[in-house]
């Protein structure tokens, strides 16, 4: 039985071979619609979501599965002091694979302990969010055509950011890949990210605090919000959560060719305007969630 807590436990081949499923799944939909048939999914949300719950529902749904499930703590008997162990050990004798997000790092591997069927780990505190890796590095295969060769840019929370740290792990396995570190110097990338996945693997990688010095490089500027929910003093959060404002102006040096991702929500680091530039993929990057979670599910599932 496999789980996915993080992104690397699966190899490059493995993620490359979810990236051309979810383009079969885009392309002859139907083939998929009863794959799951008899298979419940259960969402256990213990922190709010609206993409990830939904698009693993939506997945579950179009591959003919069943779904159940909670989307918040406060009503399941969390609430009533119960462990994650045990939440996990009893939705498991309902459900035959399990996705669940929860405040705390670590959460999805003491689930693991428990379980009797796949977890997947739909984002833990500020630590880890693969499924959006997964949805990310779709995205950047569908609109660049490839995942090497590419100037990335992170701009925003890079400390708090879980999807952040996820995706530089990921990229950094691909060939030729640099990193344009974006933030104010309270929210930058955390050491042990720089130490342990770009100096480790000999990444290239700039840092800087201006949104636009680096602007004309960029294949891919990946925008994020200021995480709110992970701050200990309001203050703080309220000096740097308009610390970056893309907006159409500061796209004037960028690429034609530039793709703007953003994991959503939004707040205000995407100014509405740039909504209706060809180059917003954030919107279409939340349909690619979809494909790729129904991929995922058909392979910790062994649904070929
Ligand atoms: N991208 C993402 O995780 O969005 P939600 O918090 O809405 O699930």
């Amino acid at each position: 039985m496999r789980h996915l807590m993080n992104i690397t436990d699966f190899s490059v081949e493995e993620i490359n071979e979810l990236i051309e499923v979810s383009k079969d799944i885009i392309n002859n939909g139907s083939k998929y619609s009863e794959k799951c048939k008899g298979k419940q999914l259960a969402t256990l949300f213990f922190e709010p979501s609206t993409r990830t719950r939904l698009s693993f529902e939506s997945a579950m749904l179009s591959l003919g599965g069943s779904v159940l499930g909670f989307s918040s703590a406060s009503s399941s008997s969390t609430a009533k002091g119960e462990s994650v162990g045990d939440t996990i050990q009893t939705v498991s004798c309902y459900a035959d694979i399990i996705a669940m997000r929860h405040p705390k790092e670590g959460a999805p591997e003491v689930a693991a302990q428990t379980t009797l069927v796949p977890i997947i780990n739909a984002g833990d505190g500020g630590h880890n969010h693969p499924t959006q890796t997964l949805t990310d590095l779709l995205t950047i295969s569908q609109e660049k055509g490839t995942l090497d060769n590419l100037t990335i840019g992170l701009c925003g929370d890079l400390k708090f950011g879980r999807t952040v740290h996820s995706l530089i792990t990921a990229m950094s396995r691909y060939k030729n890949v640099k990193f344009i570190l974006i933030s104010p110097v309270e929210l930058q990338l955390p050491d042990y990210i720089i130490k342990d996945v770009l100096e480790k693997n000999n990444i290239e990688y700039k840092v800087t605090q201006s949104m636009e010095e680096y602007m004309d490089e960029l294949d891919i500027l990946y925008m994020t919000r200021v995480q709110k929910e992970r701050f200990f003093n309001e203050a703080d959060y309220i000096r740097l959560k308009d610390y970056y404002i893309l907006d159409c102006n500061k796209l004037g040096k960028a690429k034609k060719d530039l793709c703007i991702m953003h994991p959503l929500p939004r707040v205000n680091e995407i100014a509405k305007e740039v909504d209706s530039d060809p180059r917003a993929a954030y919107f279409r990057q939340v349909k690619y969630g979809k494909y790729i979670r129904m991929a995922l599910i058909l392979k910790l599932l062994e649904i070929k």
